[in-house]
């Protein structure tokens, strides 16, 4: 990597300013947070800090308040399983910058943890407003982004505060997603599949058009398969169609085809006419599917094809569900492929959102060579884009 990390710079005694991503989802009523992994995936930066004597200020946003305080999105909680984990007192702000982070920050000794209080708070974050990055940026001496998660979005915490705060270097996390995510674009061992479910096309289209070159395999299942399928001729009934990028899916189709690239489509599906938990259901071949019905999983045909495939792959990129996983009945293609990448010897690579939140959830994820703690930002990095919190850190000499 060309950036700086942690390893290269002296932390002892220094204040040093992290931005995490703690964008954690929460029981909004209890505030129990459901799913700590991307605190645990912090944990290696943050106690690297605290070994090294450093005085370790987090920040973070948590959801998407509107500029101002609101209660639900404060990280208290947050800051409370932090200590759990690290086994140590993390102590909190009632706001991220002003006269009371500056006396948390002044009181501070080395080896302490303090997590400020979430920066969406203040409107000038998302806008990357000069005043709030120099506020922030006053309290510290050094400056660490390892918030993957949050690395696209060119928010003060991430981008400006780097103008006043020198130098600005990556954490564990963030270096690790970008060894792994990069690996899979500029060094992937063949054959390559990606796997790729989810909603829409259009959430795809981008990332696709820059793997192409890269992979041997594309697998396609999940919402976006039946767009596809109909810029093939199929009859997908009432299935959610981006009927504005059937041209796009036959272009992906004529590109695969170019690159020599095994593109798969759906062999059977399951079908319904009630997406619930008591919805009954029908596996039918792709050629059968009734005009009143939605295309709502893989079938067994499909998952068997796609079985062989992987089996044989030596890279596997993962990212989208292959139908509506959140109802049992119509997660089965998902789980069996969450249930197979876990048992293949081949380096497997889960984007993040909801196909990591599936993994976390099946208890598989240590399983997998990695798993993202970026939904949007691994899209981003895999479409090609440059990150602009990778961008704005210091460049090695
Ligand atoms: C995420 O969960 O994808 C990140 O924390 C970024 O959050 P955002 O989409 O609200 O910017």
């Amino acid at each position: 990597m060309d950036k700086l990390t942690i390893r290269d710079i002296d932390v002892k005694d220094k204040r040093v300013l992290v931005r995490v991503d703690f964008n954690v989802p929460m029981n909004e009523d209890t505030g129990v947070i459901t799913d700590d992994s991307r605190i645990r995936a912090s944990l290696p930066t943050i106690q690297y800090l605290v070994d090294h004597k450093a005085k370790v200020i987090l920040c973070s946003h948590l959801g998407r308040p509107k500029g101002a305080p609101e209660d639900k999105f404060r990280l208290a909680p947050v800051a409370i399983r932090l200590a759990e984990l690290i086994k140590k007192p993390v102590a909190t702000t009632r706001d991220c910058v002003g006269p009371e982070a500056e006396a948390a920050v002044k009181a501070m000794k080395s080896g302490d943890i303090l997590l400020l209080e979430n920066l969406r708070f203040h409107a000038e974050e998302e806008k990357n407003g000069p005043d709030f990055s120099k506020a922030l940026a006053s309290l510290a001496e050094v400056y660490v982004n390892d918030a993957f998660g949050t690395a696209h979005r060119a928010h003060a915490s991430i981008v400006g505060v780097t103008k006043y705060l020198q130098p600005a270097v990556a954490g564990f996390l963030l270096e690790k997603e970008l060894v792994h995510l990069g690996g899979i674009l500029t060094n992937p061992v063949h054959p390559f599949a990606a796997l790729l479910g989810g909603a829409k096309v259009s959430d795809k289209v981008a990332l696709i058009e820059n793997i192409i070159s890269k992979v041997d395999y594309i697998l396609v299942g999940g919402g976006m398969a039946a767009t596809f399928l109909k810029s093939e001729g199929y009859e997908i009934g009432l299935s959610l169609l981006e009927a504005d990028r059937i041209a796009t899916a036959a272009d992906l189709i004529t590109k695969t085809k170019a690159n020599k690239v095994n593109l798969m489509l759906p062999l059977d599906v399951v079908i319904t006419n009630d997406v619930s938990d008591k919805g009954s259901y029908a596996v039918v071949d792709i050629d059968k599917v009734p005009k009143d019905m939605k295309i709502v999983d893989i079938g067994p045909k499909t998952v068997a094809a796609f079985t062989v495939v992987l089996k044989k792959c030596k890279t596997v990129f993962w990212n989208g569900p292959m139908g509506v996983y959140e109802i049992p009945q119509f997660a089965k293609g998902s789980v069996a492929m969450a249930q197979l990448l876990a048992g293949l010897k081949a380096s497997t690579v889960i984007g993040g959102g909801s196909t990591a939140d599936m993994v976390y959830d099946m208890k598989l994820a240590d399983k997998m060579t990695f798993v993202s703690t970026g939904g949007g930002a691994s899209m981003s990095f895999l479409s090609g884009e440059v990150l602009p919190g990778v961008e704005a850190l210091s460049n090695k000499k």
